[in-house]
């Protein structure tokens, strides 16, 4: 037991000399839009499947529903912390300058976002078709607002 203690330290020490340098995704202006793009990429999947589901494209499935609700109720969550770091403006992500002279309003359609994500979540774990729907619907008005405003073409 000890010995495995020992070994996972000497592990991690190893790993952490022979990366010194590895920046995290909140140091580096371009891995800040590496993280937020694949959250969105991420949000765009879940919204896409559920969809796909109330349209009949696939069967519904009320369980698939939730977990997609689950996703979407954190990744919601997870975009905005890369649009604040020092570097993230100068960075080549897709987004009108109008961001950042605007980050408040930017901010809370982001916190709008999330709420409307958290409410689907509810509904979804309810499992009543119709309240699901209408909550679906509500949080999917997000995206082209947001995106008409602050995201480039
Ligand atoms: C509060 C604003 C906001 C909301 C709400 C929002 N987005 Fe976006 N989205 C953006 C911005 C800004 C970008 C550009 C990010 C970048 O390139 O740095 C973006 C980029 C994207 C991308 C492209 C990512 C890439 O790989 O370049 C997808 C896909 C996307 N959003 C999907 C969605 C979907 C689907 C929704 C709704 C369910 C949504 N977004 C809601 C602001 C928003």
């Amino acid at each position: 037991m000890k010995k495995n203690l020992l070994s996972i330290a000497l592990l991690c020490s190893g790993v952490m000399l022979s990366q010194p340098a590895l920046a995290n995704a909140f140091e580096n202006g371009e891995d800040a839009v590496t993280y937020r793009q694949a959250a969105f990429q991420m949000i765009r999947f879940n919204l896409v499947d559920i969809n796909e589901m109330f349209r009949g494209n696939v069967p519904y499935d009320v369980e698939r529903v939730q977990r997609r609700a689950e996703a979407l109720a954190t990744l919601t969550q997870l975009p905005w912390e890369a649009f604040t770091i020092p570097g993230a403006d100068h960075a080549s992500g897709k987004v009108k300058a109008a961001l950042w002279q605007n980050l408040d309003d930017f901010n809370q359609r982001g916190e709008k976002f999330a709420a409307d994500a958290a409410a689907l979540h509810e509904a979804a774990q309810g499992g009543e078709r119709r309240a699901i729907q209408g909550a679906f619907r509500e949080f999917a008005n997000n995206c082209k607002a947001c995106h008409d405003n602050y995201r480039a073409d």
